[in-house]
């Protein structure tokens, strides 16, 4: 069975999460690699976030948010280490686009990380709608097939249940702060605002399935 591994130019070594899981791909390369898990993405986090940081500080509650729904619902790790890893595309050493679903995508494909844990990342949190706002549609979709199956949903579940400091709320208080941080009709408010509704669904859709975990 490969060995899958991601690098950073100074980097570290990744093994598949899940050695059963086909969808992982084929191994990762680089300098030093480092196993793709949830504790080589939470290494990762550590080298691209400011210590102290909002950014660093809300994925690590979302990773630890989806510790929990991968257990509760017998989900795979590739669901935590996605989670660790969703807002990677803030970091300065991968911001292009400024969408930072495809530059977080793009900066993990350019480590050498699988297609099953770039889609997630690209795909994440209604990523199609501010994809459209800044005309990057056809871009995502074309590089990053949106992944099927259930990780999206839990993925952006778990984003838009963790507050910006990495604490676990409502999905009324997340709205609310992401309504607060950007000015009426900035590009990230209008993009909130037309993906709203779906959220909502799909937060109600991931609460019922946690009420009843899988037996
Ligand atoms: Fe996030």
């Amino acid at each position: 069975m490969p060995t899958t591994v991601l690098t950073t130019p100074r980097s570290t070594t990744v093994r598949r999460a899940d050695r059963h899981d086909a969808a992982y791909g084929e191994p990762m390369r680089g300098n030093t690699p480092r196993e793709i898990d949830p504790a080589g993405a939470q290494a990762l986090l550590a080298e691209v976030f400011d210590p102290g940081s909002d950014r660093l500080a809300h994925s690590l509650g979302v990773g630890r948010r989806a510790e929990h729904v991968a257990r509760a619902l017998d989900r795979p790790a590739l669901l935590v280490t996605a989670a660790y890893l969703h807002d990677v595309g803030y970091a300065a050493a991968a911001r292009d686009t400024g969408l930072h679903q495809l530059d977080g995508a793009r900066y993990l494909r350019s480590l050498g990380a699988p297609d099953a844990l770039t889609g997630l990342v690209a795909h994440h949190t209604s990523a199609t709608v501010e994809a459209a706002e800044r005309g990057l549609d056809h871009r995502l979709s074309d590089e990053f097939p949106e992944p099927s199956g259930d990780l999206l949903d839990l993925l952006t579940y778990c984003d838009i249940t963790t507050s910006a400091r990495g604490d676990a709320v409502t999905v009324d208080e997340r709205f609310a702060h992401i309504y607060d941080r950007y000015p009426p009709g900035h590009l990230v408010w209008r993009s909130m605002q037309h993906a709203e509704p779906g959220l909502r669904q799909l937060v109600a859709r991931v609460e019922r399935r946690l009420e009843r975990p899988a037996p």
